[in-house]
């Protein structure tokens, strides 16, 4: 029977899979105007080990209480820059040596699972209402998009950044072999 793990065993179980990630993550998040959708990417970022997180547009404040509601502390944990325009922050994103992919549902986009995520990737996400902007769109050197079967325009601009941080992450994770793979607790 399984149970649940302690929060001691969570950390160390954290603390094996930092040990064993060596790429680098980044994220571009322009005009996400709701608190919670920010503090709900934040807390996502910090999970899967993202490095720097550039803010542009009229983006929620990472200090704001409102953030924090769904972020749950882990604000501090992320570094995060406000740029005054898209085009710094893709500038920031290539000095860092990161390679722009941008998250929408536009013409020319691969499929996530095809998408370049190879390492080190700055992945990028563009506003609840309107999307990425055409700025984004023509400076990014990928655009990838998720595939739906529902019957749905988008997903909620907080769950496709998980969904494709995780698949980031999952592509150097599945190269790792057996011990990687064993059941926890073996
Ligand atoms: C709610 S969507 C934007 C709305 C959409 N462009 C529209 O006008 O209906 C907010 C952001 O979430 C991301 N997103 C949502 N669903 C996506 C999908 N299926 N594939 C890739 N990105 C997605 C994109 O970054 C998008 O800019």
């Amino acid at each position: 029977m399984s149970t649940q793990l302690r929060p001691t065993d969570v950390k160390r179980l954290n603390r094996q899979w930092r040990r064993r990630t060596e790429g680098r993550l980044a994220l571009l998040v322009e005009s996400v105007t709701q608190p919670y959708n920010l503090g709900s990417i934040l807390r996502t970022c910090a999970t899967f080990g993202v490095d720097q997180l550039w803010l542009t547009g009229n983006s929620a404040d990472p200090d704001d209480p409102k953030v924090g509601k769904t972020a749950l502390g882990t604000s501090a944990k992320v570094a995060h820059t406000r740029l005054s325009s898209t085009a710094e922050a893709l500038d920031a994103a290539r000095a860092g040596g990161y390679k722009v992919v941008a998250l929408e549902l536009a013409k020319g986009a691969v499929p996530l699972h095809a998408a370049p995520l190879e390492s080190d990737v700055c992945l990028a996400v563009g506003a609840e209402d309107h999307g990425c902007s055409p700025a984004l769109l023509a400076g990014a050197d990928a655009v990838t998009y998720i595939p739906q079967i529902g019957r749905v325009g988008s997903l909620n601009v907080a769950v496709a950044t998980s969904i494709a941080l995780a698949e980031a992450r999952r592509r150097e994770w599945a190269t790792f072999g057996d011990e990687a793979d064993a059941p926890v607790g073996n």
